[in-house]
């Protein structure tokens, strides 16, 4: 169901194909702990970045390495034809005859799309601008339903969701579970009105406020982000609403026992470093859990069949 198909956003998703990636990271996980594996003996995956990335950029080629397979990274575009005026197409032609599978980020929304026509081998979209990030939805899907749970899920999603491309992703994710979703910003990052009216038109509950202490104590999950500074053309708005939100210990009295609090990361200043020693900070495994579910894709992606997951996880009794 998956050999050779673009991961481009979550729209393109069923609950059934997600809950197949999000199985079979969990049959996984130990080779992300480091169990041997050559799963993806003799592919290689091409990274093509063109905006920064740490987590992104480094669990792909931990997951690839970790089945067995190699890397092949365009680096800064500077040092590439790119400097010399070479569109994304050809960039794109080139590198999919050199590798099994491209990672791509961009800051301009649609890339991996354009990126996806001229592409001879599958494209993940690793962040197009303001857009869409699919692979962090996935792991933060992974997450939830490792920590917490995905029926009857109650999440707040937090801070810029004009220009999170992360939220916008996980939106569309959550409307296939049924999730009960609050939406809150500073008026001037709300969700976008297409992504809104999309959610509701798949009866997905939703609500949207400015005002984060109303909601903190009614809720499973929240998903805090970053204000994305790099995309405000002006940065006089980026500074009147910089630091619209902060979570700190004191503000997550009265929470849910269980609550947890994810965060793609990079922080910037929305959680305060000692609320990391909570027992309700869940970010650095959420990162983590991003080896074991881009393994569990690039598997389904450029696997060979006849590596069957019971084949790979014996099972006992
Ligand atoms: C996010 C991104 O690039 O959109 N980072 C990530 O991939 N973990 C979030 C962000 O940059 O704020």
């Amino acid at each position: 169901m998956f050999k050779k198909r673009h991961v481009l956003s979550m729209r393109d998703f069923s609950r059934e194909e997600i809950d197949s990636v999000l199985d079979l990271a969990s049959d996984l996980e130990p080779y992300a702990h480091g169990k041997k594996s050559n799963m993806l003996s003799g592919k290689i995956l091409a990274l093509l970045f063109f905006e920064p990335s740490t987590r992104t950029r480094m669990s792909f080629e931990t997951a690839m390495k970790r089945l067995g397979g190699g890397v092949i990274n365009l680096g800064p575009a500077e040092g590439s034809s790119i400097s010399k005026g070479e569109s994304l197409a050809d960039t794109v032609r080139v590198i999919g005859g050199y590798a099994d599978a491209l990672v791509i980020r961009h800051p301009k929304e649609g890339s991996a799309r354009l990126a996806s026509e001229f592409s001879p081998v599958p494209v993940l979209n690793a962040g197009d601008g303001a857009g869409h990030h699919p692979t962090q939805t996935l792991l933060d899907l992974y997450t939830i339903n490792k920590e917490s749970h995905l029926e009857d899920l109650s999440i707040a999603l937090v801070g810029d969701l004009k220009y999170g491309r992360t939220v916008h992703s996980l939106a569309y994710a959550l409307s296939l579970y049924g999730a009960d979703i609050t939406l809150v910003s500073p008026p001037t990052l709300r969700m976008p009105d297409q992504i809104k009216s999309d959610l509701s038109s798949k009866n997905t509950k939703v609500r949207e406020t400015c005002d984060l202490s109303e909601v903190i104590r009614n809720v499973d999950v929240l998903y805090m982000t970053r204000i994305q500074r790099e995309r405000f053309p002006d940065p006089v708005e980026y500074k009147k609403v910089a630091r619209s939100y902060r979570i700190t210990p004191e503000y997550l009295e009265g929470v849910r026992d269980n609550l947890i609090i994810m965060h793609p990361l990079p922080r910037v200043d929305e959680i305060s470093p000692s609320v990391d020693s909570t027992k309700h900070a869940m970010y650095f495994k959420q990162t983590f859990y991003g080896v074991t579910v881009r393994m569990a894709l690039l598997k389904m992606l450029m696997g060979d069949e006849s590596y069957e997951v019971a084949e790979l996880t014996p099972k006992t009794g």
